[in-house]
Formats: C-alpha cells, sequence, structure tokens
C-alpha cells in the first residue's frame, strides 16, 4: 500500500505521482527500480555516499559545516555516528526536504551493546553459547533502533589468530568453524525477525576480508596470502554471514596480495556479489577510498572513487571520494551507469525493507528510546552472557596441609573470614565497559566495581582489606608495601589485574602483550607472604603472564565483561555460578612464538614432545604449545571423558558417522560443559591441520552424574580447498578427537571409504 509518508515523497512532481501510484502494486525491486528512473546522476551519487557526524569518530572527520543543505540537496545518503531518536529524526526531517525525499540512513558502531554494555564479542565467544550471543545482539538492536539507528556496523568476522592486533577483541577468536557459528548467532540476533521491524537493525558482516591477518598484527597493515588460505579459514565466517541473509558488508583497510580490498573486485564482484549471490550493499571502511592513494594503488581520489566502484564498494565512508568525482567518471567513461545504478538499487531495496518510504520516523520513537534505558531485563541478561563468558584458567589445589591435599581455591570458601582486595582493576568501572562503549553520563553511578559489588555481599562478621598496588601500567613498586600490609591482615587475597579500555581495540596493536607495567611484579610480592592468591585478569585480548599462570593456584580471565561484569564475576569467585567458559584463543607463551593457533599444519620435522628440539621444527627457548590452549576452560565441576566410540570404524560414501562419548561429572557442583569434536585428515592431496573443529555442543550435568553426547559427521565436515581451490572430500584415514579443550582429546581412528 502506499502510505502518507510514500505520497510524501512524491508529491513534488505529478509524474512521480503516477510512478508511485502504480508502485503501490509493485515488488520492492520493482519500487526501487522506478525511484532509481527519476533519479539524477548527482542524486545517485548522494547515496552512495556516508558522512560521520562530529562525535565518536574513528578517523579524520572533514567539517564542512554544510551538513544540512546537502541533505536537502540529496547528496547524502546516510550518516554514522548519530545517535538519539530526537536527533535523527531532526536530520530524516531535512532529508524530506530533498527533492525526492529519500530517508536517510543512520548507521552505528554497536560492537558489544548500547546503553546496556555487554561483554566484548571475544568474551562472549569464551561462552560458546549461541543462544546467549543471540540474545546478546538482540537486546542490542534493541537498545539502538529506539534510539533512531537502523544500522550497527557489526559482527566483526574476522579470524584473529595474533594477538598482538587489538582488534581481536571484537570478533571471535582464531577459529572458523566456532566464527562461523557466532558470525550467524550475531546476525540472527541484530536482524531478529526481520529488518522492516521497528527492533531490529541491519547487521554488517566486516572487514572484507582477511583484515586480521594483517602483518606482525599491525592494523591497518598488508595481507598477503594463499587463496587457499584465504578461502579456508578467512571466508567461511563471511560466507556464513552472508547466508544468514546479514544486510550488508564492510570491506576493509588492508590490501589483500597487493590490491586494497576496497577496490578489489575479486573480493566484492567475483565472491561476494556473483559466487555467493549477496544482494545487499558493501560500504567502505573509513576513508578506505580515499586511503587507496596511501597505498599507492590510486593516484588521486578520482582514481580512488573509479577503482573503488567498479571493484563494488557501494557506499563510501567519509572518503568524500564519490560524491565529488562519480558524476565526472560517469560522463568521461570510466565507470559505467550501470554500476553506479546498481549501487543505489542495493541501497535504496535496503531502505525501502527497513520501512523508511512508508514511515522515516518509524525507529525516532523517544518513549520507547527511554524504556531502553537501564531496563533491568537487558541489564538481567547482560549479567547472565558476562558469567557465561569468564573463563576458569587454574584451580589447582593448594599445597598438602597436614598430608592432605587441599581443596581447590575456587569458589572462596564460606569460612573464609577476611579478603584483600588489591590490584589497579579493583575499584574500577569503566573498564569493565571495554574499547566500543559508549560514555553516559551516569555510568560511574550504575556500574558498580568489583569493590562495591564484594562490599556489599559480605556479613557484617567478614573483613575486607583494600589496596591498589599500582596503576595498570605503572612503573613504579611504591604502593606495594600497603598492598603486603592489606594482605597480611586477611585470610585470602583477590587481585584484579588487566589492561585499561584503551589498551585494545582498534589502531591499539601492542608489540608487547605481557601483563603491563609492574603488575606482574605486585603479584610475585603478594605472593610471597605465603597467603593463598586468586588472580583475575580483565582484558580484551589474551596477555601473557607466565610467572603466574604457573606459581598462583587459581586464576580467572574476565576480559571487560559490561555493564554487570562485576556482579558476574563476583558470583563466580563465590560460587553463585559455576564458569563454564573456554578459550577462543590460543594464550601465548612469548610474542615470539606468535601466530599460535591450535590448527597448524604439521611439518616434516614435528617435535616428538615438548622438549624436543633436535633438528626438529621447534623453538630452542619454549615449547610449541601455546601457555593456554584453544577451547581450554576448567570448571568447579571435574568432568571426565570415557568411552569415545563410533558407530562404525569404516563408512563409506554418504553414509553418517555418529561419534559418541561419556562425560561424567565427578563433583558435588553441577556443572556445564562445552565438549568439542575435531577432525583430522590424515593424508591429504594438500596438507591437513592435526585438528580443525568441526562441532560442539555446550551441556549441563548434574553432580555425580554421565551425560552421552553424540556427533553426527557427515562428509561435508571433511571438505578443504585442494589446490586448485575445489572444496572437495577425500577417502581416507581420519582422527575422531573429542574433548573438553584442543589440547586434551579422546581419538577413535576410522577409515572414510569412497
Ligand atoms: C573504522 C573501523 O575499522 C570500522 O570497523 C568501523 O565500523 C568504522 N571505523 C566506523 O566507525
Amino acid at each position: 500500500m502506499c502510505t502518507l509518508a510514500l505520497k510524501k515523497i512524491v508529491a513534488p512532481v505529478i509524474f512521480i505521482a503516477v510512478t508511485f501510484t502504480v508502485n503501490a502494486q509493485k515488488s520492492t525491486s520493482q519500487k526501487v527500480d522506478s525511484l532509481l528512473q527519476l533519479m539524477t546522476l548527482a542524486e545517485k551519487t548522494g547515496q552512495m555516499n556516508q558522512y560521520s557526524s562530529d562525535f565518536t569518530a574513528t578517523g579524520p572527520v572533514t567539517k564542512d559545516g554544510d551538513k544540512q543543505n546537502q541533505i536537502r540537496k540529496g547528496m547524502i545518503g546516510s550518516f554514522l555516528n548519530v545517535t538519539g531518536a530526537a536527533k535523527t529524526k531532526s536530520l530524516q526531517e531535512i532529508a524530506l526536504q530533498s527533492r525526492l525525499k529519500i530517508p536517510l540512513l543512520f548507521g552505528q558502531d554497536v560492537i558489544h551493546g548500547y546503553r546496556t554494555v555487554f561483554p566484548i564479542p571475544l568474551a562472549e565467544a569464551a561462552s560458546w553459547d549461541m543462544a546467549a550471543i543471540e540474545r546478546s545482539a538482540r537486546i542490542a538492536a534493541t537498545e539502538v533502533s529506539a534510539a533512531g539507528v537502523h544500522w550497527t556496523f557489526a559482527p566483526m568476522v574476522d579470524i584473529g589468530r595474533d594477538p598482538r592486533w587489538g582488534r581481536v577483541m571484537e570478533g571471535a577468536g582464531e577459529d572458523t568453524y566456532l566464527g562461523s557459528m557466532i558470525a550467524t548467532a550475531r546476525i540472527k540476533g541484530f536482524q531478529g525477525k526481520g529488518i522492516g521491524n521497528t527492533d531490529a537493525v541491519m547487521a554488517t558482516a566486516k572487514h572484507f576480508a582477511a583484515y586480521g591477518a594483517a602483518v606482525g598484527g599491525r592494523d591497518y597493515n598488508s595481507v598477503d596470502m594463499s587463496l587457499r588460505q584465504l578461502h579456508e579459514i578467512y571466508l567461511p565466517p563471511f560466507k556464513a554471514a552472508a547466508d544468514a541473509g546479514v544486510a550488508t558488508f564492510m570491506n576493509s583497510f588492508n590490501d589483500l596480495n597487493g590490491i586494497p580490498a576496497t577496490g578489489n573486485a575479486y573480493l566484492q564482484r567475483d565472491i561476494l556479489k556473483n559466487q555467493w549471490k549477496f544482494n545487499g550493499f558493501v560500504v567502505s571502511d573509513w576513508g578506505s577510498v580515499g586511503e587507496m592513494i596511501n597505498h599507492g594503488y590510486a593516484k588521486d581520489n578520482y582514481e580512488a572513487a573509479m577503482l573503488a566502484a567498479n571493484a563494488g564498494s557501494d557506499m563510501d565512508m567519509e572518503s568524500r571520494a564519490y560524491i565529488k568525482h562519480l558524476p565526472q567518471l560517469v560522463k568521461d567513461g570510466k565507470v559505467k551507469m550501470s554500476v553506479v545504478d546498481d549501487a543505489v538499487r542495493r541501497i535504496l531495496q535496503k531502505k525501502f525493507e527497513l520501512g523508511l518510504f512508508d514511515d522515516p520516523y518509524k525507529f525516532c520513537n523517544e518513549a520507547s528510546e527511554k524504556q531502553q534505558w537501564n531496563n533491568a531485563a537487558h541489564l538481567e541478561a547482560e549479567k547472565d552472557m558476562a558469567r557465561k563468558s569468564i573463563v576458569l584458567l587454574k584451580n589447582s589445589p593448594l599445597t598438602p596441609k597436614g598430608g592432605k591435599t587441599a581443596a581447590a581455591l575456587l569458589p572462596v570458601s564460606k569460612e573464609i573470614k577476611s579478603i584483600a582486595l588489591i590490584g589497579p582493576l579493583i575499584k574500577s568501572v569503566k573498564d569493565h565497559l571495554g574499547f566500543w562503549s559508549y560514555d553516559w553520563e551516569d555510568d560511574t553511578a550504575r556500574i558498580p566495581s568489583l569493590y562495591d559489588v564484594i562490599k556489599k555481599r559480605l556479613n557484617s562478621d567478614e573483613s575486607l582489606f583494600y589496596a591498589k598496588g599500582c596503576e595498570v601500567a605503572d612503573t613504579s613498586t611504591a604502593g606495594f608495601a600497603e598492598a603486603i600490609e592489606a594482605t597480611k591482615k586477611a585470610d585470602v587475597v583477590i587481585m584484579y589485574f588487566g589492561e585499561d579500555r584503551m589498551m585494545t581495540g582498534e589502531a591499539k596493536s601492542k608489540s608487547n602483550i605481557h601483563l603491563p607495567g609492574v603488575q606482574e611484579d605486585l603479584i610475585k610480592a603478594i605472593h610471597a607472604t605465603g597467603k593463598p592468591v586468586i588472580v583475575l585478569i580483565g582484558a580484551g585480548r589474551p596477555l601473557i603472564f607466565n610467572w603466574t599462570a604457573d606459581n598462583v593456584p587459581a586464576i580467572l580471565y574476565t576480559w571487560w565483561l559490561g555493564t554487570k561484569g562485576a556482579e558476574a564475576i563476583a558470583d563466580v569467585l563465590f560460587g553463585d555460578y559455576n564458569p563454564s567458559g573456554k578459550l577462543p584463543m590460543s594464550f601465548p607463551r612469548s610474542e615470539g612464538q606468535i601466530p599460535v593457533y591450535y590448527n597448524y599444519y604439521s611439518t616434516g620435522r614435528p617435535a616428538a614432545n615438548e622438549n624436543d628440539n633436535n633438528y626438529v621444527s621447534a623453538y630452542l627457548d619454549i615449547p610449541n604449545s601455546p601457555k593456554f590452549s584453544f577451547g581450554h576452560g576448567l570448571s568447579y565441576s571435574n568432568f571426565q571423558y570415557s568411552n569415545v566410540s563410533v558407530n562404525t570404524t569404516v563408512p563409506s560414501g554418504n553414509q553418517n558417522l555418529i561419534a559418541s562419548i561419556n562425560i561424567t561429572n565427578n563433583s558435588t557442583f553441577n556443572g556445564e560443559e562445552v565438549v568439542q569434536l575435531y577432525i583430522r585428515d590424515m593424508v591429504g592431496s594438500v596438507v591437513r591441520p592435526v585438528k580443525e573443529l568441526k562441532g560442539f555442543q555446550k551441556i549441563f550435568i548434574k553432580a555425580g552424574e554421565t551425560k552421552t553426547v553424540n556427533f553426527t559427521i557427515t562428509t561435508a565436515q571433511l571438505k578443504f580447498y585442494n589446490d586448485k581451490l575445489q572444496h572437495i572430500w577425500e577417502p581416507g584415514d581420519f582422527e575422531i578427537m573429542i574433548g573438553g579443550s584442543s589440547n586434551n582429546v579422546k581419538t577413535v581412528k576410522i577409515k572414510w571409504n569412497k
């Protein structure tokens, strides 16, 4: 039906009105075509142009002060960094003063929540809980869509094998399979029941492609990799995103094998739009069209606009190259009108699907925006997500007492009467929020620190001692003495270390990823008092803390957990929640070992064991293995795996293979376990990884109970890209491995016949 707003759009010229009356009975794509016919080349180019407002920018913003006029002239199709129902409405009103009254699209980086800040995506990935991850994205969409935003620049689905790269915090870690599952869950969450609904936003699969493989882990750096690796490791999460119906893609800053992704037709046209039949649109990354000049790939902005548009970048974020040069490029015959039309069609299609032509203000509802402020249900869900994201790295029994091995330190025993809280993050508030979070005026009032939460939980007869000890990046040990004094008064010490929220994120690459400053020295000093020590590490990436890992009995990795992070941590510390997180990235022993990941290839000279360095592929100074492996994560329960079996050791053709294992919860704690399935193809026409994750199940097992977990394996899971880039499986020998971590599995061998 042709609504009021649509009629308003067609008001200026009679023949336009006629066209749209016809459109009322037409499909969306026919409406798009009708509108396209009415547009001048300048107006088309305007739709392909996106500007930022002047706040929360992640690149240089050109302040031309004339944006309102440009909106009126139809020269801007979209904004980023404009939020708030009132603000978006006021800009939309200006757009409706333009000749064709095409509504604006508002995009925003809603990476891990909006008003309710959720754990950073890498932390959420540690939950391996797809329903919870989907819910987190759903809530973010609900909150930000009420603030007039139509589109989030998330999820980032880049594979992250290099913790020096600050943006690992924004992704799902190192694994292709897990990353693909999470990409799907997050897109489902953002886009909800469909992007026409007022509680849904368009999602963006970014950064296309291979951005995470920047040389040396340095952000924005070059990427050079085989097409086989690109297709096998880096592209599948993008393909999963396209299959999940993601509305948009964002390309990336890096060049890929010499061609900047923004000007890369192989990626954007051949793979994305032709092979994958993606019908949404591609937005450039911030200024990445113009940055092709710095790459040395384009001479000037004119050429950059030509290369990007022809390669399939549909919208120019903040380069201003399209708006300035596309009309001339078309006149000069350098960019075909059909290329422009295709891009504009894709953008308009989404505006129609969002329902903006029916009601351009449908997302600008101040009342519903208010309801999202401190929404109790959202905060509860956030706390749940935060608890699920925590990884118990270590919980060793304490040194023997009177001949018997004492219980593990965690959860903190009810008999403990005094606690020392030490470390720079104990009283910190904003660091819980992580890098991609927005500042609200009441943050400090509404978000408790760990100190606040623990203090609240104590009974009157329990005492708390606090000392900061040092700052996050301190070089001074002046605060140690006070921390040692506080420690001596307590039965147990809880220490909270890590990174501040600006240490990991975009443009936050580091060559040294050890626990910053003198923090580990403080851990040593406190440990030397002989008091039982629990260490929490809050960070956006895997850090290196070898001494702590070797000497401290109890370690929780708490990432950056969001608004309710401190409460989630306390629940785990005191046993109100049994941790179940598993690492989505390997934790290196040393920066020199990076990249270190679980699914590496075997070499011609594999090391026989961790100490073998006799002319084998190994380091002289450290083992090959990471400090903590992909998939690792303990629980207060003790899960024992037994009886791995298969329904046949000689499957053939398209027969299903069922692999099973028993898991017993040998403890007094009910708990959840992520059971992981890995496969190794023993001999291939190209070398295959030593293991690859091919499935997982998160299951609840009551104390004392045994459960059997079954995995159905088909030949689809055996497929890989051969040297001709064909996606095939090859008959032969395989190892089927099931366990609670990539480095702790039970194996059964099979032979899969043709
Ligand atoms: C640059 C980042 O790479 C991208 O992920 C983000 O969406 C844009 N800036 C917009 O802020």
